[in-house]
């Protein structure tokens, strides 16, 4: 008997050694430690032996089947580690490969010229200002020398929302709104912002776009202020080699008023189909504040004066970066959008 379970022990050590998968591994443990395999029956077959002989035996069958399940468990462990070895080469990552572009947005054209035309007045001293987009008439016409009534307001035709209530129809309200908080001191703002008009919407015009406001009020504020102002304004927007030319112009709110042209930045002034042929583009609408407009907001017009501008934020985008079409901007549509990827700077 004893015999008989050596070679039981030898043969399931052989057969352990040689599987090669858990499965396999779980056959050798059934056919060898299982209920109907030759160890267990052994043990049945104690009961023929002699009382002297059956402990001993009995101690044996227990070392044979402890020192098999030993090594069942020990190849268990070794195959284990070979099946997840297996599975992590399968699953390894080839970080060789070139990873995924990550899409990554860029600035709205709009808020970069904004951006860049605050940086330029906010180094030249200037603060930020802001005002609301759902205005009170008066500030948006009557405290700017524009009286109910005046033939200079349907230029300007807006949303009303009662009377006296209305989508503003530029960013000049700020100036009153400004003056009135700063009470006779000397200012220096300017204020980008949404503007509305009741205008049909097309390839230049649009019921909603974007202004920048400029406001200077102080002792010995002239038009050379305004001039040299502009003309740095227009340098940093369209290059170091641009001039400006004012024009004689009218906007209730200012006197003198002007327009301002700045040399084509296409042709450098030859003439092209950009400036359509007359060497200048307008850019903006300027001018010395007028008095009963600093008078109105409590500024006395005998000791200070001042000057303004007002600046169409879709222009210059339009003409810095060849837009054909003002509608583009709004539009949200990502051919046009990252296009300006690129050049983000
Ligand atoms: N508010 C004017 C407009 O929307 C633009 C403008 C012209 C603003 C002259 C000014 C200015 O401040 O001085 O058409």
């Amino acid at each position: 008997m004893e015999q008989q379970l050596k070679q039981l022990e030898q043969e399931a050590l052989e057969k352990l050694q040689a599987a090669t998968s858990l499965k396999e591994l779980n056959e050798v443990r059934v056919a060898y430690l299982g209920k109907k395999g030759p160890i267990t029956d052994l043990l049945k077959g104690m009961g023929k032996l002699s009382p002297e002989e059956r402990p001993k035996m009995g101690a044996l069958v227990n070392t044979v089947r402890e020192y098999v399940t030993a090594e069942l468990e020990k190849k268990a462990a070794v195959l284990e580690e070979q099946a997840i070895q297996e599975q992590l080469e399968k699953e390894s990552v080839d970080v060789t490969l070139p990873g995924r572009k990550i899409k990554t947005g860029n600035r709205h054209p709009l808020t970069r010229v904004i951006e860049e035309i605050e940086d330029l007045f906010v180094s030249m001293g200037y603060e930020i200002a802001e005002g609301p987009e759902v205005e009170k008439d008066y500030y948006n016409f009557e405290a700017l020398n524009l009286p109910k009534g005046h033939p200079a307001r349907d230029m300007q035709d807006t949303f009303y929302i009662t009377e006296e209530t209305l989508l503003r129809t530029h960013t000049s309200p700020v100036q009153a709104r400004t003056m009135e908080l700063k009470k006779g001191e000397p200012i220096r703002i300017i204020c980008p912002g949404k503007v509305f008009r009741r205008d049909n919407d097309d390839a230049t015009h649009s019921h909603q776009f974007m202004q920048i406001e400029g406001l200077v009020i102080g002792e010995n504020i002239h038009m050379s202020d305004l001039k040299g102002t502009l003309d740095a304004l227009a340098k940093k927007m369209f290059g170091e080699e641009r001039e400006i030319r004012l024009r004689p112009s009218f906007f209730p709110f200012t006197e003198p008023s002007v327009e301002v042209d700045v040399s084509c930045h296409k042709c450098g002034g030859s003439g092209c189909n950009v400036c359509k042929h007359t060497g200048w583009i307008e850019i903006l609408g300027a001018g010395m504040v007028h008095p009963n407009v600093l008078e109105m907001a409590g500024y006395d017009s005998k000791k200070v004066s001042g000057f303004a501008f007002g600046i169409g934020a879709e222009r210059i985008a339009m003409l810095k970066y060849g837009v054909d079409d003002i509608r583009h901007f709004y539009t949200n549509d990502n051919r046009f959008l990252s296009q300006f990827h690129r050049t983000e700077g």
